[in-house]
């Protein structure tokens, strides 16, 4: 069988999001078919600086609804990240990358959902600087050698608006992510800075994204436009013309674009808990990649990595996504034990 990043050497390269906790089963799979890979959670904030506070579930609230801040304890260690530290899951999936030839997507230098909920809220805009600074030069230390980073992930506002309201945005102004992009191309001065987020395909988003994207651009702070392509199965004629017409205004910015999270989703959300046959669903995803890397390789030139959210159906962050543990899912191009399935044949076979 031809391997998928053989099959894509003439497009782009091709990656896949890995996790410290699966590597090992998923490791022969990945450097056969792999170009790059991006550390699932690793490189996360959280997952860097471990701590006791857990995010609430904001989908199971009402609209509105707003739970009462945490108590801030050892204050300190928020406003000096060094202080406490756990590099093992990305120092393994570094370390498997380097000595096996593949190149690591950095992700993701801040995220707002990374943070300990409702502590840095309480810090001053100088601790969260202070902490920002410290925490940069920890990666840089660390992980100088991700040839891109994620910068500042999902900053736009999902519902419509610019910006994301988050606890950045409010402490440090809303020219906060010039600064934070100014200092990732300071710290990462040879990586590609990229600006990744969701939902880019939405007409609305797309102009918010590209509205960042071209802030970031007169400044030269941006060098790829990240698509995270969390896609749904039951995806239609219509979608797909948004897809296209998206990478379309993405590339004509003359900025490269990374495909970054691409996953197809089953769930019909709009009758979830119809039951439909496995073999239909299995047909639906591989049709969905099918169309979608369709689309990718008209993009040749602009498109320089498509990475697939996971390798094996045995781990997706789908199957735990919104009450999802009781449905089957079916995300990826492996079968929950490693085979390749008609997805991946079908992306090979162009
Ligand atoms: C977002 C993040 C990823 C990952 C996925 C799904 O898209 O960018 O790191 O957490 O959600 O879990």
């Amino acid at each position: 069988m031809k391997t998928l990043k053989d099959a894509y050497k003439n497009y782009f390269t091709v990656g896949a999001a890995v996790s410290a906790h699966w590597l090992d089963e998923a490791a022969e799979t990945v450097k056969t078919h792999f170009n790059t890979v991006t550390c699932e959670n690793e490189m996360k904030y959280n997952s860097v600086h471990p701590h006791e506070y857990k995010r609430p579930d904001f989908w199971k609230m009402r609209h509105g609804e707003k739970p009462e801040p945490p108590e801030v304890t050892r204050r300190e260690r928020f406003v000096h990240p060094s202080q406490e530290t756990d590099f093992s899951g990305a120092d393994k999936i570094y370390r498997f990358a380097k000595e096996n030839g593949i190149a690591v997507r950095g992700h993701t230098l801040m995220w707002h959902a990374s943070y300990p909920w409702g502590i840095f809220e309480q810090l001053t805009p100088d601790e969260i600087r202070t902490n920002t600074l410290e925490h940069f030069d920890i990666m840089r230390s660390k992980y100088s050698d991700c040839y891109c980073w994620d910068v500042v992930n999902e900053a736009v506002d999902d519902h419509g608006g610019y910006l994301r309201e988050t606890v950045f945005k409010q402490k440090l102004g809303d020219d906060y992510l010039l600064d934070i992009y100014a200092l990732a191309r300071k710290y990462f001065p040879e990586a590609e800075l990229c600006c990744n987020d969701y939902n880019e395909y939405n007409p609305q988003k797309r102009e918010s994204i590209l509205k960042l994207i071209g802030r970031l651009k007169e400044r030269n702070l941006v060098d790829v436009i990240g698509c995270q392509c969390h896609i749904n199965a039951l995806m239609g004629d219509k979608e797909f013309d948004e897809m296209k017409r998206s990478l379309g205004m993405y590339a004509d910015t003359g900025l490269k674009i990374h495909v970054t999270e691409m996953d197809v989703n089953c769930v019909d959300w709009k009758n979830p808990d119809v039951v439909v046959p496995e073999s239909e669903l299995l047909d639906r995803v591989t049709k969905t990649y099918s169309r979608a890397f369709g689309i990718f390789r008209e993009f040749q030139g602009a498109i320089e990595n498509v990475t697939v959210w996971g390798v094996s159906d045995r781990h997706s962050w789908l199957n735990g996504f919104k009450n999802a543990e009781h449905r089957k899912n079916y995300p990826l191009l492996f079968d929950e034990n490693y085979r390749p399935k008609a997805a991946l044949q079908a992306i090979i076979d162009f």
